[in-house]
């Protein structure tokens, strides 16, 4: 039994006391009932829509076509399976940068037409404006820095972030201002681990990490890779807990071969 495991709701002030005592955060990914019906049950702490929809859902190369109202869909379906987990919703790329008030109304639309607990926003002192205005709001607002991916094409690269001085104190200044701000928790995407413990260490609230080190306060992994069902994306940070591709198409396979040769349905499975 986990140490959180007779919480009835996960709250922020949950996740403020868990960061306090050192207990560490779950958090994964879904975009549809059936799978958050199943991580939720399974007892994860933060379930996250996010804009990785875009990737494993859609299947497009970059987050950036991802709509708001495709992601009130996603969001709106796992809302409907989830009785523990906190639910945090990603705000798409185009509906929060540069326009405080765009991205309160997004907010909005969000917390309103889905249900979900939470938003999350990428970036640092350049979107601290509609930060602040979704937070006078009273919606939580969760940060992500490090590797932004709705930024991709500002940096043309994947690789890791944050590994020289400069880029390294402007994700601590930026992380500093968000909390400062009133963000209750901080996704930091591929930094190095050094990294990620000094900006765990300097923030009271709790931050998550995504190839960020063991010394942050969470973990959080996109639930199609970590289970397999995506095979061609392999970062070092990513522990793969199941091959389910392989299952998968091997069921399927099994399937094509007992409708061609007759087997299915057998005198049991029909009426
Ligand atoms: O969209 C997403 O899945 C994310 C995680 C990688 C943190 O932002």
């Amino acid at each position: 039994m986990s140490l959180t495991s007779n919480i009835k709701r996960v709250t922020t002030h949950v996740l403020q006391n868990m960061k306090k005592q050192g207990v560490k955060i779950s958090m994964l990914t879904a975009y549809d009932y059936s799978t958050a019906l199943l991580i939720d049950s399974a007892g994860i702490d933060i379930i996250l829509v996010g804009d990785s929809a875009a990737n494993v859902m859609a299947g497009f190369e970059t987050t950036l076509p991802m709509t708001l109202d495709a992601m009130i869909y996603h969001a709106s379906s796992v809302v409907r399976a989830v009785n523990r987990a906190m639910v945090v919703v990603d705000l798409p790329f185009g509906t929060y940068q540069g326009n405080s008030k765009e991205a309160l109304q997004s907010a909005i639309r969000i917390m309103k037409e889905t249900g979900a607990h939470a938003i999350k926003i990428e970036g640092g002192k350049e979107i601290l404006e509609s930060v602040s205005r979704i937070l006078s709001a009273g919606i939580p607002v969760m940060g992500h820095l490090g590797l932004t991916p709705q930024s991709i094409n500002k940096f043309g690269t994947y690789a890791v972030r944050a590994t020289s001085e400069e880029e390294a104190r402007k994700l601590i200044s930026d992380a500093l201002l968000l909390e400062a701000s009133g963000i209750f928790g901080l996704v930091l995407e591929k930094i190095p681990a050094d990294l990620g413990r000094e900006v765990a260490q300097k923030l009271s609230i709790p931050v998550i990490g995504i190839g960020a080190g063991g010394k942050v306060d969470g973990q959080v992994l996109v639930v199609h890779d970590m289970l397999g069902i995506t095979t061609e994306f392999s970062p070092r940070f990513l522990r793969r807990y199941h091959n389910l591709s392989e299952e998968i198409q091997n069921s399927v396979k099994q399937y094509i071969s007992d409708v061609k040769s007759g087997d299915f349905p057998n005198e049991n499975e029909q009426y």
